[in-house]
């Protein structure tokens, strides 16, 4: 479904990722891990369209969508949820769902919207609040909801777990799970949360200095390789 081959890419002239390669198969989660500064949100960011593709390929679906926008990523089925700063903090939580559909027909819009209601339910209540007035597990949910409306094929999230307290983190991983296998939704996801994140992953790929240093089955990561690829 996604397949990165051989990536090269950066930030102005600084190289961050060399000859990065990584699949993600459908009805997969795979996750990125590795030490901070790593390059995984990079990794991330040229997949979603935000930054340039230096060399190598990104194809979703067997298409090449290296270069592509942003905007022609969502309507190819590609949706991303950045690190951190994720919702219009000065809009209403209903605007901000509007956003994540701005391509669609208000009926369809508003079919999808009722959707991730269903799956987030505490948003209903708070649909005229100031995005910007919620909680921080709150707006997490509201970053997922907009990025599920456009019932995307793969959903790219950048560190979901970002300023949650624990006991929220792991409710917030198992709810995605839950969506993962109720629309078979692949999900490709940087987090930092290691322990937490590994038991809802199929998958795990771990970068070191801009490369590849681990892939295979969560459940084969034992702790002495974790505490290498994080030295
Ligand atoms: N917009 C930018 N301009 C220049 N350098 C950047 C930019 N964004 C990130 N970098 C640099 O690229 C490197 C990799 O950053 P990246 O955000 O990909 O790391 P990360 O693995 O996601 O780390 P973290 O776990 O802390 O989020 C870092 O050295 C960072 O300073
Ligand atoms: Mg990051």
């Amino acid at each position: 479904m996604l397949t990165i081959e051989q990536l090269n890419t950066g930030y102005g002239k600084k190289q961050i990722v060399y000859d990065v390669s990584m699949n993600v198969s459908g009805g997969e989660i795979v996750s990125i891990i590795g030490p901070n500064g790593a390059g995984k949100s990079t990794i991330l960011k040229a997949v979603a369209g935000i930054i340039k593709t230096w060399s190598g390929s990104i194809k979703l679906d067997s298409k090449e969508i290296s270069n592509n926008s942003t905007h022609k990523n969502i309507l190819s089925g590609l949706t991303y949820s950045p690190q951190g700063n994720i919702v219009f903090d000065e809009l209403k939580v209903m605007e901000n769902l509007e956003l994540g559909g701005f391509h669609l027909e208000k009926k369809k819009l508003l079919e999808r919207i009722d959707l991730v209601l269903e799956i987030y339910p505490i948003l209903k209540k708070r649909l005229n609040q100031i995005a910007g007035t919620l909680s921080g597990g709150e707006q997490q949910m509201l970053a997922l909801s907009r990025a599920l409306i456009p019932e995307p094929k793969l959903l790219l999230l950048d560190e979901p777990s970002l300023g949650l307290a624990p006991n929220l983190v792991e409710e917030i991983f198992q709810k995605l799970k839950e969506i993962n296998e109720e629309f078979s939704l692949p999900m490709f996801i940087v987090e930092q949360k290691v322990k937490e994140i590994l038991k809802i992953s199929d998958r795990v790929y771990s970068i070191k200095l801009g490369k590849n240093a681990f892939e295979g089955r969560a459940d084969e990561l034992s702790k002495d390789k974790l505490k290498e690829l994080f030295l």
